[in-house]
């Protein structure tokens, strides 16, 4: 069957956004940087000749509605339009982008809807630059206080109200969401090593992120006995194993070690400070809980066994979700009507609908990516892919927009 969206409008603009922040292979967009800021100019100007209403929070969300013939809530579409470093072209900006088709089609066929339908992009999703991720759908959600995340510094000690300010998307605006739906690629290998076209996203798991500091004493490297060292680099490596360890023990769990920062860093010098993060992640509640406090003492422990000081911070708390089971029935009811191969799946990845879910029925529909690679250069997705994930996002918006019909 044909689909009712138009896959060469919806693959321009994914490729002509991909373009913004492109710097050799990878694509780097960090949440408030001039390249965010002109990727949100590009997107703005799309809703606009879309002809929606636009909306601006405090958290610098952006937010295009199609008003429907009621007052009903809208249904939200959307995702995010920031990066990490060196990333690809479709995390985030295909959920968005396959919004503003859904709408464009709309449009093309002059289509009334009952409920207003909204695009939108959150701010800060991946978390990179500024902690918390999933920043803008937390605010958006009160899940996190306004005047936190406004506070949040990146690693030069500017802060996120500065440079939403800086960059001219600090507004008051505010919107509240009836339903929500993301379209993402899975980020992970199970669609495409099955050869699925959909996957059904069933919830999300739990993510919990540290920042922490070993620090010991820097000393002659030739002449310090092994057994008078305080070593950092050392302490910090056995917890990377240990944490590594914990999660092959709680069936389910990954965790890594992905910054590591080491003072003085010098070849002779034994290294007297180290700063760290850990991520760690489990789809069980119960196992998340106890993988948390598992490392969160491996961390403790590891810095008392080696005779260091130590600081522990946990930015992220995000717990494992499950999805509205009608949002998620409707997903397959559509998919299966439009013909797609499918199956249920979970994420992987954290997402903006990780907490829209605690405020509105809330569902995910995943695509496969190519190996599944993703926060890498190489992700990459099927054009056909692209197409039919953002068709079936259509055709589900349409059915919700119009329970009467
Ligand atoms: O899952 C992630 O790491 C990202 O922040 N969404
Ligand atoms: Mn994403
Ligand atoms: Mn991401």
């Amino acid at each position: 069957m044909n689909p009712t969206i138009n896959p060469k409008r919806l693959l321009n603009t994914i490729n002509t956004l991909g373009k913004i922040g492109k710097n050799g292979p990878g694509t780097t967009r960090l949440a408030l940087t001039d390249t965010d800021k002109q990727a949100r100019d590009q997107l703005t100007e799309w809703l606009e000749q879309a002809s929606l209403d636009i909306k601006i929070d405090n958290i610098g969300n952006i937010y295009g509605t199609r008003r429907g013939t009621t007052n009903e809530p809208p249904i939200v579409l959307g995702s995010h339009i920031d990066t990490v470093k060196n990333a690809g072209i479709y995390d985030g900006a295909l959920g968005v982008l396959a919004a503003l088709e859904t709408i464009n089609t709309l449009n093309d066929q002059n289509t009334e809807t009952e409920t207003s339908i909204t695009v939108a992009a959150f701010t800060n999703e991946e978390g990179a630059r500024f902690q918390p991720d999933m920043m803008g759908s937390m605010v958006h959600t009160n899940a996190l206080p306004v005047e936190t995340a406004w506070n949040a510094k990146d690693d030069t000690g500017t802060t996120v109200k500065q440079e939403l300010q800086r960059i001219g998307y600090l507004g008051n605006d505010t919107i509240k969401a009836g339903h929500y739906i993301e379209l993402h690629v899975e980020q992970g290998p199970i669609l495409d090593t099955k050869n699925i076209q959909i996957g059904i996203v069933e919830g999300i798991q739990g993510m919990a992120w540290w920042d922490a500091t070993y620090t010991g004493e820097p000393n002659h490297a030739g002449t310090t006995p092994l057994t008078h060292r305080k070593d950092t680099l050392l302490a910090a490596a056995e917890t990377c194993i240990k944490i590594r360890e914990t999660a092959e023990n709680i069936t389910g769990s990954v965790a890594t070690m992905g910054r590591l920062h080491n003072k003085p860093d010098i070849r002779n010098v034994i290294p007297g400070h180290t700063f760290f993060t850990i991520d760690y992640r489990q789809y069980q509640p119960d196992l998340y809980e106890q993988g948390q406090r598992i490392v969160a003492d491996q961390i403790k422990e590891t810095a008392e066994k080696h005779g260091l000081e130590y600081t522990l911070k946990q930015t992220v708390d995000a717990k494992p979700v499950r999805f509205n089971p009608e949002m998620v029935d409707l997903i397959e009811t559509k998919t299966k009507q439009l013909g797609y191969t499918h199956t249920r799946i979970h994420s992987g990845a954290g997402h903006d609908a990780q907490f829209l879910t605690h405020t509105c029925p809330t569902a995910m529909i995943f695509v496969p990516s190519i190996n599944g690679k993703s926060h890498s250069p190489q992700e990459k997705t099927h054009d056909q892919d692209l197409v039919n994930g953002a068709n079936l996002l259509y055709h589900t918006a349409l059915e919700l927009a119009n329970p009467h019909r």
